[in-house]
């Protein structure tokens, strides 16, 4: 059997990754820091082996080097936004994020793609988000630095895949985590997780480095390519960005 090592994956789109993944006959590791719902995930999937971890630690992300190593499929997924604009945001918590969506992306990345191409097979999704294409705090910096990162990976290593998910607004946990109110985003702009999951596996299949689902998402990011820097700012800075 293969296995996948999801991370984040008790909630949200990790969460829909061990789902689909576990229907399509993976054994999966599922990394994430609340080991009671980390144990119920593995209950209902079965196959499971879990790794108690916080990415933003040392320790965290050596445990997740090691899962990675043994992983035929790494979904780099765990991450979070802040409760605030910058300068609001305390710098011990900026820090962190880079730590969670950029170093321990890098280093599970890293440990991951060797074993894979000596096994000869294997592949790693790194979870990033629209929010990459358009300047938006540290948090869209990091996802900038996620498809940059792969896009280099997957050019450079060549033989193991290597793809940047970059999923819009989708129904998690997340936004609530961050007290980001967001009643008043139009409906067309929230995807569903087990969709996203359903594009993202369908575009690593076809070898894709970037996938971006839903036709929405598709065009804002063809348009955005088009704006001046300083407008997408203005405009990105405002959408989802009310906190409670
Ligand atoms: N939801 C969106 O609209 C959206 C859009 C674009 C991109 N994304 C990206 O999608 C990914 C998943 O987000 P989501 O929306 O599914 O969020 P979510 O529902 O809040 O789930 C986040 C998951 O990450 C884990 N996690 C958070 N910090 C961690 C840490 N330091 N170490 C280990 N695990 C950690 C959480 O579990 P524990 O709390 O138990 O650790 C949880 O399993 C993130 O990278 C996010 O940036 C989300």
């Amino acid at each position: 059997m293969p296995t996948a090592l999801i991370t984040g994956a008790t909630a949200g789109i990790g969460a829909a990754f061990a789902r689909r993944l576990s229907a399509d006959g993976f054994d999966l590791i599922l990394l994430a820091r609340d080991a009671e719902r980390l144990a119920r995930a593995a209950d209902e999937h079965g196959r499971s082996e879990v790794v108690v971890a916080d990415l933003a630690t040392e320790e965290g992300i050596a445990a997740g080097e090691d899962a990675a190593r043994r992983a035929d499929l790494v979904i780099n997924n765990a991450g979070f936004g802040h409760t605030g604009r910058f300068l609001d945001v305390p710098l011990e918590d900026e820090l962190t994020m880079l730590r969670v969506h950029c170093e321990a992306v890098l280093r599970l990345t890293r440990a991951a793609l060797p074993a894979m191409r000596e096994r000869g097979r294997g592949g790693v999704i790194n979870v990033a988000s629209v929010g990459a294409f358009f300047p938006r705090g540290t948090y869209g910096a990091s996802k900038a630095w996620v498809v940059s990162f792969s896009q280099a990976a997957a050019q450079d290593f060549t033989g193991v895949p290597v793809m940047a998910l970059c999923p819009g607004f989708v129904h998690t946990e997340f936004h609530e985590r961050a007290r980001i109110d967001m009643s008043r985003l139009p409906s067309i702009l929230w995807l569903d997780a087990d969709d996203v999951v359903a594009a993202a596996l369908r575009d690593f299949r076809r070898g894709q480095t970037v996938s971006v689902p839903g036709l929405q998402y598709k065009a804002l990011v063809g348009a955005g390519r088009f704006i001046p820097r300083n407008l997408a700012a203005r405009f990105s800075g405002r959408t989802g960005r009310k906190h409670q």
